[in-house]
């Protein structure tokens, strides 16, 4: 049992995560300004303040809720977004994580989990399957701004002996999701064929990806509170998927039959990211359960029954 604050849990990744670890009987305060969060996403049981990471007092709330742990998952999401705004990406996601590592210094906080991003952080040539000890480099303002995050959590790490994990996820999908995050594209389609409109196939629908069910996510970040101290670790499953394979599953689970509508190439998608998970299975003993098949059921059943989330 630990006192965690999480960041981002109003969000989608950040709020699964709040739900397990309530679950395994932790006790959680969220600090989220609900820009793209929800407050529906929020679990009752726990704490809430609606504040932004670059918020000088958190160290104060860290101290009066007698924080432990620090679970950031806080973040500027969309990388188009990065690459039109560079400035603001950089002000949320390195000077908000600075922020908070200050904070956490100050409070005296035991353990930071920091969430970056398997699909960018290896860089657009990277050999694949991606491994944790291949060099972090990235190609768009989001990658770099998540590789700075993980120099600075590294640096306070060795300046002031605060533990840390690093989660490189790959495309999380799921309950709850948005259409901006780097596996937008199943809450794209599924809404789609919710509203009886056809998805568009951007270049082919060649593009591969690795897809990880936010459940077991989730379950990795339970474990990453005595695991994996001090190391990066990939979170996906390995698994090849492409877009067109993404489709005809999508299509199969929610009885669709018409032919996605092909458009052009988009400038940036990278032709293909999926990663080495071994050390996930050696270091944190966690490995995926979720089939593909599966985890679109829920996220599609989800949508259905609240018609919640997709759609902004
Ligand atoms: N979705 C994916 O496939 C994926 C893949 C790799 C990494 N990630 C990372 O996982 C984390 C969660 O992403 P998500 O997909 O759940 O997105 P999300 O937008 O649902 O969650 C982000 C949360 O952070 C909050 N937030 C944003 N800026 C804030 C600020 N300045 N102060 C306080 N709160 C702020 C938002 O309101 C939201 O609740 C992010 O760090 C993201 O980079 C996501």
């Amino acid at each position: 049992m630990a006192n965690i604050l999480v960041t981002g849990g109003a969000g989608f990744i950040g709020s699964n995560v709040v739900d397990e670890y309530i679950k395994n009987k932790n006790k959680v305060v969220i600090l989220d300004d609900l820009s793209s969060g929800k407050e529906e996403n929020i679990n009752p049981k726990a704490k809430f303040y609606k504040m932004d990471i670059r918020d000088k007092k958190i160290s104060k709330i860290l101290k009066k809720e007698k924080i432990e742990v620090i679970n950031h998952h806080a973040a500027q999401i969309s990388v188009p977004d990065s690459v039109k705004n560079p400035v603001f990406d950089a002000e949320v996601n390195i000077l908000g994580t600075l922020n908070l590592l200050q904070c956490a210094k100050e409070a005296n906080i035991k353990r930071f989990i920091f969430v970056s991003s398997g699909g960018t952080v290896y860089g657009a040539n990277a050999k694949l399957p991606a491994t944790e000890n291949m060099p972090i480099t990235a190609d768009n303002p989001y990658g770099i701004s998540k590789v700075t995050g993980e120099h600075y959590v590294r640096f306070f790490s060795n300046q002031y002996n605060i533990k840390y994990v690093i989660l490189r996820y790959s495309n999380v999908y799921g309950p709850r999701q948005i259409p901006h995050g780097e596996a937008g594209v199943v809450s794209i389609f599924i809404n789609k064929i919710l509203k009886g409109e056809t998805p568009i196939i951007f270049g082919g629908g060649k593009c591969i990806r690795d897809y990880v069910f936010v459940g077991d996510v989730a379950r990795a970040n339970v474990l990453a509170l005595y695991k994996a101290t001090n190391k990066a670790i990939n979170i996906g499953t390995g698994i090849k998927t492409d877009v067109n394979k993404l489709y005809s599953i999508i299509c199969e689970i929610t009885n669709f039959n018409k032919k996605a509508i092909m458009g052009p190439e988009r400038a940036g998608d990278i032709p293909a990211n999926f990663l080495d998970i071994s050390n996930a299975k050696k270091y944190l003993n966690w490995q995926p359960e979720t089939r593909l098949k599966d985890g679109i059921k829920k996220t599609y059943e989800f949508f259905l029954n609240t018609n919640k989330g997709g759609n902004k």
